[in-house]
C-alpha cells in the first residue's frame, strides 16, 4: 500500500476546482459566446505562469440549503503570475458558480491577493463577471464587497489596479472597477449599473433595455465610467495586457522602457504644413501623434468620450509617456466638463505612477454657455488646472496652433511647472482670439466710426493676430523654452525626456490637497 491515492486525491479535487459550477453550466456560458473564468486568465497571462490561492475555499453560508451545495473555489480564481515576464496579481469571476456571485470568502481570496500585490509592489487586474452580492448570505456579502473597495482605495496610486468587464457587473458591485485606474469592457455581453431595467421601470417608469442602460457603448461615450469598450473578450484582455506594458509594476518603479528602431531624430516634413491657413479650420491632432511617437504606435484610452480632448499611451525614443492633446476636429479642441475629467483624472494616473506627460496644445478656451456654467465648468475645468499644478512628473508641451486665455494656462503650462514648454511657430498665444479680442478693445471707436464698420473692425483683427497672434511675446518672457521647427518635434520631445529622466520635484508636505471633486 503506498500514499498514491492522497495524489490521486488530490489531482482529482484540481479537476474538480477547474470545473467551476460544472460542464453543464460551462457549456451554457460557452453558448452565450463567453470564456470561462480560466480561458481568461489563461489569455492574459504568460503561458504556465499562472500559480492559484485558495482552489479549495468554500463558502461557510448555512441559509437557504446552502450547506449542502458547495463549489471548490467558491466562484472566484485567483493568485498571481507574469505578463511579459512581469508579476501581476489576478482575480477571475467565475460565472458558472452562483452567477460569480460575492460571498463573504470569496471576498477572502480577492482580498489576500490584493494585501500581497501592495506588499509585493505589483498591479493587481480583476476580471468581473457576476450577479453581485450572493443573496442567500445577505450581509456578510456586503462586508466582503467593502472589504475590497477599502483595498481599492488604499492601493490607489500605489499599485495599478486594472478592470475588465465580461459579464453582469451591477448594484454596488461597480464601485471596485471604478475605484480602479482603468476598466475596459466588453461590447454587448457586459454591462455595468446601480440599478438594472427592472428596478430603472418601477421607479422612473422608464423603458431601457441592459445595454442601452449600462453596455460597453454606454459607458465608454456617455458616462466616461469605463475607457475602452473592446469588440470581443480577446481583444479586451489583449487592451488589459497593452495598458500594462505602458506602466509601471508600483508608485517607486518608472515603466518599462521598450528599445526601438524608429530613429530619435527622425525628421517628419508634413508637420511643416499641417497647420491650416484659416484658424477656424481644423487638423487632426492624433496625426501629430502618430508620426511624432515611436513606430506611430499610440493607445487611445476613452477615444469616444469627450473626444475634443484625446488621451492615451506611447512611447518617445523607448520612453512611456502618457499624451494628451486638444483636438481641433471636435468642438474645435475646447475645454469643457467631460474634456476636463477625462484630462485631469489621466493626467492625476501618470503623475501616480511616474510617467512623463507630453501635452499637445491647440485650445481656443472653455466651452462658453448655461449648459457648461450650469453644470459646473468652473468647478470641473479646475480639476485640469489642478491636476497639472500638482503633478511633478516630467511634463513636455508643445504649442502647435492656439493656446488662448485661461485654456492656455491649464494645459501644462510653463506657470504650472511644465518643464519644457515648446511652441511651433504657428502658435498663437494670446489672452484671446483675434476676432473676440478686437470686439472687446474696439467696441467703442467701432460705434462712433462713420466709415465701413466691418472693414475698420476687421482692419483691427488683422493687425491683433499680427502682433499678438504668435509665440514670440511668449518666448521673450521665457514662458515657451523654444520655438521648434515643427519636423523636429519627436526629436525634440525625447531629448527633453532624456534630459528630465532623473527629475526631482516634490509638493509641500499634507495629507491630501482638496481637489474640487
Ligand atoms: C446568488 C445568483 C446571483 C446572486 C445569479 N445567481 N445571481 N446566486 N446570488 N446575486 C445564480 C442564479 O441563481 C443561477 O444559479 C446562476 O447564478 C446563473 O444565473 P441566471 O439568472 O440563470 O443567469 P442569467 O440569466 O445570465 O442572468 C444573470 C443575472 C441574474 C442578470 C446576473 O442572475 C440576476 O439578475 N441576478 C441577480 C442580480 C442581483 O440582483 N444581484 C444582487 C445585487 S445587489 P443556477 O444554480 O440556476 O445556475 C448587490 C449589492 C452589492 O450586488 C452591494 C455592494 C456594496
Amino acid at each position: 500500500m503506498t500514499n498514491q491515492y492522497k495524489v490521486d486525491e488530490l489531482v482529482k479535487l484540481r479537476e474538480q476546482a477547474r470545473e467551476g459550477g460544472g460542464l453543464d453550466r460551462i457549456e451554457r456560458h460557452h453558448a452565450k459566446g463567453k470564456k470561462t473564468a480560466r480561458e481568461r486568465i489563461a489569455l492574459l497571462l504568460d503561458e504556465g505562469s499562472f500559480e492559484e490561492f485558495d482552489m479549495f475555499k468554500t463558502h461557510r453560508c448555512h441559509h437557504f440549503g446552502m450547506e449542502n451545495t458547495e463549489y471548490l473555489g467558491d466562484g472566484v480564481v485567483t493568485g498571481y503570475g507574469t505578463i511579459n515576464g512581469r508579476l501581476v496579481y489576478v482575480f477571475s469571476q467565475d460565472f458558472t458558480v452562483f452567477g460569480g456571485a460575492l460571498s463573504e470568502t470569496f471576498a477572502e481570496k480577492v482580498c489576500k491577493i490584493m494585501d500581497m500585490a501592495v506588499k509585493n509592489g505589483a498591479p493587481v487586474i480583476g476580471l468581473n463577471d457576476s450577479g453581485g452580492a450572493r443573496i442567500q448570505e445577505g450581509i456578510e456579502s456586503l462586508a466582503g464587497y467593502t472589504d475590497i473597495f477599502l483595498r481599492n482605495v488604499t492601493s490607489s496610486g500605489v499599485i495599478p489596479q486594472l478592470s475588465g468587464i465580461f459579464g453582469p457587473c451591477a448594484g454596488g458591485a461597480v464601485y471596485s472597477p471604478a475605484l480602479t485606474d482603468f476598466t475596459v469592457m466588453v461590447d454587448k455581453n457586459s454591462y455595468m449599473f446601480l440599478t438594472g431595467p427592472k428596478v430603472v421601470k418601477a421607479v422612473t417608469h422608464e423603458e431601457v433595455d441592459t445595454d442601452s442602460l449600462g453596455g460597453a457603448g454606454v459607458h465608454t461615450a456617455k458616462s466616461g465610467v469605463a475607457h475602452l469598450a473592446a469588440a470581443s473578450e480577446e481583444e479586451a484582455i489583449q487592451y488589459l495586457r497593452e495598458i500594462f506594458s505602458y506602466i509601471p509594476q508600483n508608485n517607486m518603479e518608472s515603466p518599462p522602457f521598450v528599445p526601438t528602431n524608429d530613429p530619435p531624430n527622425r525628421s517628419e516634413l508634413s508637420l511643416d504644413q499641417i497647420i491650416p491657413e484659416n484658424p477656424n479650420e481644423a487638423y487632426d491632432i492624433k496625426e501629430v501623434i502618430f508620426k511624432t511617437v515611436d513606430d506611430g504606435k499610440f493607445l487611445e484610452i476613452q477615444p469616444d468620450y469627450a473626444p475634443n480632448l484625446v488621451i492615451g499611451f506611447a512611447r518617445y525614443g523607448g520612453i512611456s509617456v502618457g499624451v494628451v492633446a486638444n483636438q481641433p476636429k471636435f468642438l474645435a479642441g475646447v475645454l469643457d466638463i467631460d474634456s476636463s475629467v477625462k484630462g485631469a483624472r489621466f493626467v492625476r494616473f501618470c503623475d501616480a505612477f511616474n510617467i512623463p506627460v507630453v501635452t499637445f496644445v491647440d485650445v481656443p478656451g472653455f466651452l462658453p454657455g448655461t449648459i457648461q456654467e450650469h453644470g459646473g465648468v468652473i468647478r470641473n475645468g479646475a480639476k485640469m488646472l489642478y491636476a497639472y499644478a500638482e503633478a511633478t512628473i516630467p511634463k513636455v508641451t508643445v504649442i502647435t496652433r492656439k493656446a488662448y486665455g485661461g485654456a492656455y494656462c491649464v494645459m501644462s503650462s510653463k506657470h504650472l511647472r511644465g518643464d519644457i514648454n515648446y511652441a511651433w511657430p504657428t502658435a498663437e498665444i494670446a489672452v484671446m482670439g483675434a476676432k473676440g479680442a478686437t470686439e472687446i478693445l474696439y467696441a467703442r471707436e467701432v460705434a462712433e466710426y462713420d466709415g465701413d464698420k466691418a472693414a475698420y473692425l476687421k482692419q483691427k483683427e488683422d493687425e491683433y493676430a499680427e502682433n499678438f497672434a504668435n509665440p514670440y511675446i511668449a518666448a521673450k518672457r521665457g514662458y515657451v523654452d523654444d520655438i521648434i521647427l515643427p519636423n523636429r518635434t519627436r526629436f525634440r520631445i525625447i531629448k527633453a525626456l532624456i534630459m528630465l529622466k532623473d527629475k526631482q520635484d516634490s509638493n509641500p508636505p499634507k495629507k491630501h490637497g482638496n481637489i474640487p471633486l
